[in-house]
């Protein structure tokens, strides 16, 4: 038995993702394409790093990408963007809403301005560019290229369930995400549409840079990481396509957890 799955899953299939001029985006971006879906690279800053992933996807010859700008934390602005990428594909198959920031501090020195942004991006955020999703799956009816209406997937975090310290706004947009997932998941089931979220822990990219970028630090993050190893964005990426393909057909309102074991507590291998 042929246990590989078909390089080209996605053909035909167009994809969105929110957030994907870095890191994990950006690696889920480039995954869905070499699965043979064009691609939408949202990014709201820096479009010259879009640019480039784009780029490089359009060279490989498989799914197609363009770049477009929008702040999901924005209604407008989630509007234009599905606007735009409907224009420019004729519809969308796969959103993954990905977009997201951290503004740490302690509670007692967080600002308003800190609490707003995290929620703003990272949850609303994601209701506003999963509503646009569902509308636009229902607007267009099953197409022959998926057995699902549609896919959701949202880029949530361990956080969603372990919390964090000195991260409250950050902890408290993913244990949110959690619920607006799984409540969708529940609304969009019987439309055909699949919800689901990928929970990365520690994935080597901008937003914990000073976690892992020296050896005093990666080592303490180790500690944290059962499997010994920090992440990388393609980790998120192979789930995040798998989760975008038929091969998870029947997986609805799931979180997976793609932490090397994160959420297994280490620290009470030895104690407790
Ligand atoms: C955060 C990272 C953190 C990781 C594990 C992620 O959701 O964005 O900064 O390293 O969780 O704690």
């Amino acid at each position: 038995m042929n246990t590989q799955p078909s390089p080209q899953r996605l053909a035909g299939q167009n994809a969105m993702v929110t957030g994907a001029n870095s890191g994990i985006g950006a690696g889920i971006a480039r995954e869905l394409a070499a699965a043979g879906a064009n691609v939408v690279v949202n990014y709201v800053v820096q479009p010259e790093t879009a640019e480039s992933i784009c780029e490089d996807i359009n060279k490989l010859g498989a799914g197609k990408a363009i770049a477009i700008q929008a702040d999901v934390s924005s209604e407008s602005d989630v509007q234009a963007l599905f606007a735009e990428a409907i224009k420019q594909f004729g519809t969308l198959d796969i959103v993954c809403s990905n977009a997201g920031l951290q503004r740490d501090a302690h509670l007692v020195d967080m600002t308003l301005d800190q609490w707003n942004k995290v929620i703003g991006v990272n949850l609303t955020g994601a209701f506003l560019v999963a509503r646009e999703a569902a509308r636009e799956f229902t607007r267009r009816g099953m197409r022959d290229v998926s057995c699902a209406l549609g896919k959701i997937i949202f880029t949530s975090s361990v956080h969603q369930e372990i919390p964090w310290g000195g991260h409250c706004n950050y902890a408290t947009t993913k244990g949110g995400i959690m619920q607006l997932m799984e409540s969708i998941a529940q609304e969009l089931a019987p439309h055909r549409i699949r919800v689901n979220s990928v929970c990365p822990g520690a994935i080597e990219t901008a937003i914990n840079r000073n976690a892992w970028d020296t050896a005093s630090a990666a080592t303490a993050l180790k500690k944290l990481i059962p499997y010994g190893r920090i992440g990388v964005p393609a980790d998120i990426a192979k789930v995040a396509a798998w989760l975008a393909s038929d091969e998870s057909d029947y997986i609805c309102g799931a979180s997976i957890y793609v932490d090397g074991g994160m959420t297994l507590y280490p620290g009470f291998a030895t104690g407790g």
